[in-house]
């Protein structure tokens, strides 16, 4: 493979055709991208970084049923821009975000069979984009797609930090590999039900990639604007060091149904030989169009508390009200069934949560389990429904609305369709009329299981469209989202801000499966994070789930200051406080590092960072002068070494440190903290230890 790439090199040097390629650079100059044609027409592009090749030549094009983009092309013209200019997205790590690039776009035109293909090319400091604009064509302007021929190559046996491909899945633990040796570390999952589908060695995006050598470059892989299209898998070859676009099909293996004109998502590259420029970069952002919202002032960051964690402590509570599995929604008489005396969606303790988060001033309580159809759900079965309107007995709707508006707190709906998204659509009018209706203005959605309909998977493209269609018929009625089990984001955040959070990769509730390593943590900001928030739910207290004496034994990968330092390193503006009332009353001096801290943030420093390893950050509260900073580490011992120049010069303050006791270890001693009070300011560096998979959190208020 390498041997063939540096042949076509050589092939096109001797053809001179470099000569006609169309060239441009990023602002700084830093990176430099060319796309030429080879003899056959066919379109390719190559990456520099700081003058070494770091993208070797890489195919582009499109295959599709009724005629491919994929060679017999010339260039007609180019077309280049520069473009600088800032946005203030509505919540997020800054206030005001710089989309500065250089942009071409390259118009191919082919004669036998005739068509027209522009490929649109954004230049950043921070990394690039590139897309594929079909316009209308003479003929053929309905295309069922196969695939793409994207490619990514590379010259070296480089790392690599990936989860494997799969269709209906992204709760992995990552790996930590090269090229060469991807297919043993993928050796696992390959069993896993749905990773079996794509083989060995196809993964998913975003991906991270480091450099051999000395001087190392991160490049982090992914997509922005998923609109319309299926996602994005690569599939390595492991010899050549070289990854293709593998596009998500449907169970016909059609990747997507195309109607011209159409563009598709930008194919991403973020780029630094600074770790800490991946995790700063808002490049994915910047690709997405400008907010669709035009009054956003209902769009309100949130911390939440709910009744949920209940469900994973043990092997005791459920979600289900009854244990007749046989009940159906909107069938059953559900006042006749008996309830299994284990549901804590109940309208008393529903009530002691409004209470706890009332008095500690977490805005909003998430109810799951309320409503009718998690009895025929937990069996499995094949015709699962869910009613979104419709609570069960034990769980008054009316009397929580007032008790929660009277407490100031807001409750959060729970939409788990069991991957019912037909259903989920057909309801979803109703079900978002009777959330106004009764005061909820946030939704989690779900959607667990394999997707009906049965002929799509979570990542194809009918499933793509649904997801944002629920997003956007939200906003028609002022309602935020955080959705599980949905594609990855590529982020539609910025053009839908009522789209707060979601899931789409292995989140806090494996704690309870078995637990997260700490190194996952260390991973998620380099990649899931690039294209929006997580709602990750963090704030997990009692990790040692033997505490409960309920059945589950699983260890939680954290010690408890680092639970605090999460709200840092994983920003969201929708935080949740997953654990128990009780174990926050029991680290009440704890907890109130959770009050405190906000969601949402007028700036945002990375001081330390190392894919897998750890992270330091500091970032500046959006609505006061205070600053937090929280740093994390792997299953090492480490000293982050925290640098305050970032504080105004000369300005004193006050930093209350939420650290890991010196005998902190999140295997054997992960309850162990303390809390203590410094002097700082912008010349204070810090050199803060934290403890085996531990981690830091520190409050930094100006004093008076
Ligand atoms: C999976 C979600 O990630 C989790 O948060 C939720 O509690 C369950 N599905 C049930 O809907
Ligand atoms: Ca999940």
């Amino acid at each position: 493979m390498n041997f063939m790439k540096n042949l076509f090199s050589i092939i096109m040097l001797a053809a001179g055709l470099s000569a006609s390629a169309a060239e441009i650079a990023s602002p700084d100059g830093m990176l430099r991208l060319t796309v030429d044609l080879d003899p056959q027409g066919a379109p390719f592009y190559s990456v520099a970084y700081k003058g070494a090749p770091l993208v070797e030549n890489s195919r582009l094009g499109l295959t599709a049923d009724e005629t491919s983009f994929n060679d017999g092309f010339r260039i007609a013209s180019v077309d280049t821009l520069t473009v600088d200019r800032t946005w203030q997205p509505v919540w997020g790590e800054y206030s005001e975000v710089r989309d500065h690039f250089r942009e071409m776009a390259v118009n191919l035109v082919a004669d036998n069979p005739e068509r027209a293909l522009t490929l649109r090319f954004r230049v950043f400091d921070d990394g690039l984009g590139f897309r594929y604009e079909l316009p209308a064509q003479s003929k053929n302007n309905y295309l069922t797609l196969r695939g793409e021929a994207t490619e990514f190559n590379f010259a070296d046996d480089h790392t690599l930090f990936c989860i494997p491909g799969d269709y209906d899945t992204d709760e992995y633990l990552w790996s930590e590999t090269t090229f060469s040796n991807l297919p043993e570390a993928l050796g696992n999952y390959r069993k896993h039900s749905e990773a079996q589908r794509t083989g060995g060695t196809v993964i998913q995006t975003p991906m991270l990639i480091k450099t051999k050598g000395e001087h190392p470059v991160y490049v982090n892989i992914h997509e922005a604007a998923l609109v319309g299209y299926p996602a994005m898998l690569l599939d390595v070859d492991t010899e050549g060091f070289d990854m293709k676009a593998s596009l998500v099909p449907d169970r016909l293996g059609v990747s997507g149904y195309l109607q011209l004109p159409f563009s598709t998502p930008w194919r991403t590259l973020i780029v630094s030989d600074d770790a800490r420029d991946i995790l700063a970069s808002q490049l994915i952002y910047n690709l997405n169009e400008p907010c669709k919202i035009e009054d956003t002032s209902w769009i309100k960051p949130m911390k939440f508390m709910g009744v949920w964690w209940e469900m994973f402590t043990g092997n005791v509570k459920t979600w289900a009200y009854s244990d007749d599995y046989l009940a159906k929604p909107g069938v059953t008489d559900y006042s006749s069934l008996r309830s299994n005396g284990r549901h804590p969606a109940n309208t008393e303790n529903v009530k002691k949560y409004i209470d706890f988060a009332s008095a500690h001033g977490i805005d909003a309580v998430l109810v799951e389990g309320w409503n009718e159809g998690w009895e025929d759900w937990a069996s499995y079965r094949k015709n699962r429904q869910f009613l979104f309107d419709k609570a069960y007995p034990d769980f008054d709707v009316e009397q929580l609305r007032e008790y929660a508006k009277a407490k100031g707190v807001k409750l959060v709906m729970h939409h788990e369709t069991a991957a019912n998204a037909a259903d989920y659509a057909l309801q979803l009018d109703r079900a978002f009329q009777f959330m106004k209706d009764n005061n909820y203005d946030a939704v989690k959605t779900g959607y667990v299981g394999a997707v009906i309909p049965r002929s799509e998977h979570h990542t194809s493209q009918w499933m793509v469209d649904h997801v944002l269609d629920v997003a956007k018929r939200a906003a028609d009625y002022h309602i935020m989202v955080d959705s599980h089990e949905a594609p990855r984001p590529t982020g539609l955040a910025r053009t839908w801000p009522n789209w707060l959070a979601q899931e789409s990769a292995r989140g806090g509730e494996f704690e309870s499966f078995g637990g997260n390593p700490p190194s996952h943590t260390c991973m998620l900001p380099f990649t899931r994070l690039k294209g929006g928030p997580m709602d990750y739910t963090p704030g997990l207290f009692q990790g040692d789930l033997s505490y409960y004496g309920e059945g589950k034994t699983s260890k939680a990968g954290t010690t408890l200051a680092r639970q605090l330092a999460l709200y840092l390193t994983m920003p969201s503006p929708m935080q949740m406080a997953c654990d128990l009332p009780e174990n926050y009353e029991r680290f009440a001096d704890a907890f109130r590092f959770i009050e405190d801290v906000p969601v949402d943030w007028s700036d945002s420093r990375y001081l330390e960072a190392e894919p897998n390893r750890y992270i330091t950050v500091a970032r500046k509260d959006k609505n006061s002068d205070d600053w937090y900073v929280g740093a994390i580490t792997d299953d090492q011992r480490r000293t982050a070494l925290i640098d305050f120049s970032f504080l105004p010069k000369g300005a004193k303050y006050e930093a209350t440190i939420y650290e890991d006791a010196p005998d902190a270890d999140y295997r054997t001693n992960p309850q162990a903290y303390r809390i203590r009070t410094v002097k700082v300011t912008d010349k204070t560096r810090l050199k803060q230890p934290l403890a085996p998979g531990g981690g830091v959190a520190i409050r930094v208020v100006p004093l008076k």
